[in-house]
């Protein structure tokens, strides 16, 4: 197995919003452990439970971000609702396809590509709306 992880965290992919940024890191953790896990086959209950993981930080974060947006009347909102929901249902997804290594490779390449162009695309655009705003 290789040392460097499948999504190296880098500051382009830091927002500037510290809660946020955090739940992020969580959600590249998530998927690096899964990444490093390959496919359910070498062990299925390690694998489920690293989906599931993934499924309820995702849920959590996305729960959060929009609750703060709406809060402070962000613009965009349904869009940005959408395309999460859309990623759930990816993420929902490895769970059918967990014991095909190549499906697993697949989905995880688009989750990574999917993190990154939500967070630069997406998250990054409301800094202004919150700035200088408390964020719980
Ligand atoms: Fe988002
Ligand atoms: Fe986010």
């Amino acid at each position: 197995m290789s040392s460097k992880p499948f999504i190296v965290w880098h500051d382009e992919l830091a927002i500037g919003i510290e809660p946020f940024d955090r739940e992020h890191r969580d959600m590249v953790d998530a998927i690096n452990h899964l990444h490093s896990l390959g496919s359910s086959e070498g062990d299925a209950a390690a694998f489920s439970a690293a989906v599931d993981r993934l499924i309820r930080i995702a849920e959590d974060h996305f729960t959060h971000e929009e609750r703060v947006l709406r809060h402070h009347r962000c613009p965009n909102l349904v869009m940005h609702q959408r395309e999460h929901d859309e990623l759930l249902d990816d993420v929902t997804a490895l769970r059918l396809l967990g014991n095909d290594p190549k499906e697993v490779a697949n989905m995880l390449q688009m989750l990574r590509d999917w993190l990154f162009d939500h967070v630069v695309h997406f998250d990054r655009g409301y800094h202004d709306c919150l700035k200088g705003k408390e964020i719980r």
